[in-house]
């Protein structure tokens, strides 16, 4: 199973914004990975609407959109115009999830939900058959740069059998820590997309660094 790449713009260099997504696009990354975060679900604030918007004619890759905010709902139409092709949003952070997912789906987005790593996938049983794809946390949401939490595998394997059993087509995301040591492993327990920021970003070599990530599996 060849995982689906998708560099966290998050650990890139801010100042070389357009020749960072233009890495992305020339390599064989699969998704442009974009964390938003209000310093209110997340002790952080990263960047929004009109960074993103700035990007969009940058390349066709899909963007993959974290909303790492309270209110989600808020804003769902603006990430729409703004460029988005698949919003995230944090099951923590939503009271009316069913709603906010039938919204992004409206819209013409893929709809995906973010767990926290201490949030059961078991919580996702009546959600699961209405979205696209499921984002498990492998790090504490807010900060780039992190270890992975182990425990992880464990929920990938859950929600792998889940999935399965259910005969959806979910992808299953990973974000935080991944790195070429442990691409695999994720692969293996049931991971369908790779996030990985400071892995690429703070590589020598960052396109051959989303080459190696390509080969996991
Ligand atoms: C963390 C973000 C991640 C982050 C991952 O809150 O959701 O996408 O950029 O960074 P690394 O891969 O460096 O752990
Ligand atoms: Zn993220």
């Amino acid at each position: 199973m060849i995982p689906v790449i998708a560099p966290s713009l998050l650990a890139s260099n801010f100042l070389n914004l357009k020749s960072e997504v233009e890495m992305v696009h020339n390599s064989q990354a699969d998704w442009l990975h974009l964390d938003v975060m209000d310093g209110r679900f997340v002790p952080n604030i990263s960047f929004g609407l009109p960074v993103i918007e700035c990007l969009r004619p940058a390349t066709n890759k899909p963007f993959d959109v974290h909303l790492m905010i309270l209110e989600p709902e808020r804003y769902a139409e603006a990430f729409k115009k703004a460029g988005a092709d698949i919003l995230t949003v944090h099951i923590e952070a939503c009271m009316h999830l069913h709603r906010n997912i039938q919204q992004i789906k409206n819209l013409g987005m893929k709809a995906g939900v973010a767990l926290n790593p201490h949030t059961p996938v078991s919580l996702l049983h009546h959600i699961l058959h209405d979205i696209d794809l499921v984002c498990l946390m492998s790090v504490n949401p807010g900060f780039g740069g992190q270890s992975f939490i182990e425990h992880t595998y464990q929920k990938i394997r859950e929600l792998r059998s889940i999935i399965d059993k259910a005969g959806l087509q979910v992808d299953i995301e990973i974000d935080g820590g991944v790195t070429l040591n442990n691409a695999s492993a994720l692969v293996h327990a049931g991971a369908t997309v790779l996030v990985a920021g400071n892995t690429v970003f703070r590589a020598a070599d960052p396109t051959a660094t989303i080459a190696q990530l390509k080969t996991a599996g």
